[in-house]
């Protein structure tokens, strides 16, 4: 591989603009992971099928494992590390460790990527919902009952803080 083979990629990352260079071959994963150095995206299969290296393109959840870096040039991506803020955990990451959401923690991240996808979309959600809105995620510790548990308890949270933003923004 010459430095010529080397294609510069510019995307944003966790709302900052981010840029590296990438073989055309090299999985976007890799690319979040090794070039820009967000270790928070695992991989654990590398071929679409366990969901842990889901991220968020463009607003929608996608492996990363499965997208060729260069194909998301100029792209808003979401990963892991962009949910929490000033510090402070996520709604969602708050709901993972009460409801003891995670052991190893290794399909962690691709499981907060889908459920905010999935809350966003259907902020009324229900166990079945929810049970089949991650069912392209695989967690080999938990037995999915603290996941499903925490992304319901999230969806509710997330639901009275919205209400409580419009009604605030209403009586301003
Ligand atoms: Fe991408 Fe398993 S590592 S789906
Ligand atoms: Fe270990 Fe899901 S918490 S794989």
């Amino acid at each position: 591989m010459q430095a010529s083979d080397l294609m510069r990629i510019e995307l944003t990352v966790n709302g900052r603009r981010e840029a590296g260079h990438a073989e055309p071959r090299m999985l976007l994963s890799d690319f979040i992971r090794h070039t820009l150095g967000l270790t928070g995206t695992h991989v654990g299969c590398e071929h679409g099928v366990c969901g842990a290296c889901t991220v968020m393109v463009d607003g929608a959840p996608m492996r990363s494992c499965l997208i060729f870096a260069v194909q998301a040039a100029g792209a808003e991506i979401i990963t892991v590390e962009g949910l929490a803020t000033d510090a402070a955990l996520s709604p969602l990451q708050e709901a993972f460790r009460e409801h003891h959401g995670l052991q190893c923690g290794f399909c962690t991240p691709g499981f907060l990527i889908s459920a905010l996808d999935l809350i966003g979309r259907k902020p009324d959600l229900d166990e079945q919902a929810v049970r089949e809105g991650l069912s392209g995620h695989l967690c080999r510790c938990t037995g999915y009952e603290g996941i499903v548990a925490a992304v319901l308890a999230a969806a509710k949270r997330m639901q009275a803080q919205n209400a409580d933003q419009q009604a605030a923004q209403e009586t301003a």
